[in-house]
């Protein structure tokens, strides 16, 4: 999908996206095992993948692909329940489609999460706030924009009163080394990227990270740690377990979510 044709199709599914209750303000992405984690939050409106023209589908165990509006308190949040990845045969372009698509009916903030494997020393279960991301995937959403914005800067990318209040909510924060997959990594790369700074791995995120910042969204990351990674630990990561352990995670995101929802709605 070239980027003219990116935008058309974004604003055509503007135009064409079945009418909305509320309007949130802001997106959270929901990754691997953790959609329940919405279900305690009064349900106003879904929205199916399929619905929106020309929406990427997913197609992952544990990424049913829809959207729910849900009040937080009173505040209207969107969140995606499951996303599309790289690994899947889709293009940067796709993957950021709904972020965007949001992006444009209003959102203004977004929080993505993802399941990812532990590098630094973090007990499996925590949710690690994310500082900022290594982009290990070889390409962005931005190859082919024409506007002279895709040199967007990636200093302060994750909003640092952000996660920083988190921080002294006693979450621990981190780097995330984004990863293209489909196959976990070797222990010799675990090492590598450790070596480069990174402190969770995950094979999502960073493309959707590139685009809120280009769209000028309030970014906050969350990593649900499900295992050690590669070679660190005495299993090797295992897909099964990572929606498990997700899953058990789920309070904790929650609070986390709570937490940033209504920092964000104070302001
Ligand atoms: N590596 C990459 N992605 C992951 C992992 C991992 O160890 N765990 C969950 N997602």
């Amino acid at each position: 999908m070239d980027w003219r044709t990116f935008e058309t199709n974004i604003q055509n599914s503007r135009e064409m996206m079945p009418q909305l209750r509320e309007k949130p303000t802001i997106l959270v992405v929901l990754g691997s095992g953790l959609f329940e984690v919405v279900k305690d939050w009064e349900e106003v409106q879904r929205i199916g993948f399929e619905e929106i023209p020309h929406h990427p589908r997913s197609g992952v165990m544990g990424h049913p692909g829809w959207y729910e509006i849900r009040l937080v308190g009173k505040i209207p949040v969107v969140f995606s329940l499951g996303r599309v990845h790289l690994y899947e045969g889709y293009t940067p372009r796709e993957v950021v489609y709904g972020l965007t698509l949001w992006a444009k009916l209003g959102v203004k903030g977004v929080v993505l999460t993802n399941a990812a494997g532990g590098i630094g020393e973090y007990e499996v279960g925590s949710v690690v706030a994310l500082t900022d991301h290594i982009n290990h995937q070889g390409t962005s959403p931005l190859v082919g924009c024409p506007s002279p914005q895709r040199f967007v800067p990636m200093v302060g990318a994750y909003d640092k009163s952000t996660w920083e209040y988190l921080s002294r909510q006693g979450f621990p924060t981190g780097v995330y080394a984004g990863v293209l997959g489909p196959q976990y990594e070797s222990p010799a790369e675990i090492k590598a990227l450790s070596f480069m700074g990174a402190t969770v791995v995950g094979m999502s995120m960073v493309q959707e990270a590139i685009m809120a910042r280009y769209l000028g969204l309030r970014l906050c990351g969350l990593s649900v740690v499900t295992n050690r990674a590669a070679g660190l630990g005495e299993h090797t990561p295992e897909h099964h377990h990572v929606l498990q352990t997700a899953k058990n995670a789920a309070k904790r995101i929650r609070d986390a979510l709570e937490m940033v929802i209504h920092l964000w709605e104070e302001k």
